[in-house]
């Protein structure tokens, strides 16, 4: 089920999950631009069969399920963001590796906020979604642009890196959030595995929560957890770093300026 290539991943996000999984309805707040990007996409004609690739906890795939009449399945490497897609249902959930899972069936619309970033072999990866895909099909997804463009990001990476001294500078062609930030190196990727009219438009959106909601979102996400799980008091690492985000918060409410891109293409007919 988990390549030898991802099994990597799949640790790191089975441990990542758990977090995910607590904070499941902040995360789905803050990311709901981006949840209704891809709903519109999916209503945007009729649709047979949806495939959300790295569903993590299903919000989107739910959000598709419940706007269109498209049969609905997500497919996730880790078992611990599974489980709370499968609590809270709405749709079909897999369990595989989506770079070398065979499926089958397909699908007409392949969709995917943020969960693209974090393969092996990105282009294998596409050519396999593609093999999962009906000709004329599309593909949509949502990626961050670069950490520079997205200070909330950067912000918790400074802040967390006091914590990880010795840790080797992020790969920009390694597995992360930002490996797809180069529109032209994504294009060659999506047309060397094969999908056609590839088209990469900016899309910036401001992200929100209510402010008493930061330090859970912080706590449970991102470089800011991963502190706060190796430390012998979370608290004390909470409290060195809350004051490094003060610049988000406008009175009762936390904006983050989202940078991403939105990328289409189709199956070949
Ligand atoms: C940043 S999270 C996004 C989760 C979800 N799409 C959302 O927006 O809430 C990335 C997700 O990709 C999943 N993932 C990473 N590598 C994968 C792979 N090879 N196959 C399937 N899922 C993968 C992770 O387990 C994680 O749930």
């Amino acid at each position: 089920m988990t390549s030898e290539a991802n099994s990597a991943q799949a640790e790191w996000w089975n441990a990542a999950g758990e977090g995910w999984a607590n904070a499941q309805d902040v995360v789905g707040l803050v990311l709901q631009p981006f949840q209704d990007t891809l709903v519109a996409r999916a209503t945007q004609r009729p649709r047979t069969r949806v495939l959300d690739v790295g569903c993590g906890t299903g919000a989107v795939t739910r959000g598709i399920a419940e706007a269109t009449n498209a049969e609905c399945t997500g497919v996730d490497i880790a078992e611990s963001m599974l489980k709370a897609a499968v609590q809270r249902g709405g749709a079909e959930y897999i369990r595989a590796d989506a770079q070398v899972h065979t499926f089958d069936r397909q699908f007409d619309l392949v969709v995917s906020r943020f969960g693209v970033m974090f393969f092996d072999d990105t282009t294998a990866a596409f050519r396999n979604l593609l093999k999962a895909t009906t000709p004329g099909g599309e593909l949509c997804f949502v990626t961050w642009r670069t950490s520079d463009e997205n200070p909330f990001m950067a912000t918790g990476s400074k802040a967390a890196a006091r914590y990880f001294p010795d840790a080797p500078p992020p790969d920009p062609d390694g597995p992360g959030p930002n490996r797809l930030a180069d529109p032209d190196k994504t294009r060659r990727i999506l047309e060397e595995a094969g999908w056609t009219n590839v088209a990469i438009e900016p899309l910036d959106r401001t992200c929100t929560m209510p402010e008493n909601l930061l330090t859970t979102y912080l706590s449970n996400l991102g470089p800011i957890a991963r502190a706060m799980k190796e430390a012998e008091d979370p608290g004390k690492v909470m409290k060195e770093v809350r004051s490094a985000f003060d610049g988000f918060v406008h009175g009762d409410e936390v904006r983050i300026p989202g940078a991403c891109w939105q990328v289409t293409a189709s199956a070949p007919l």
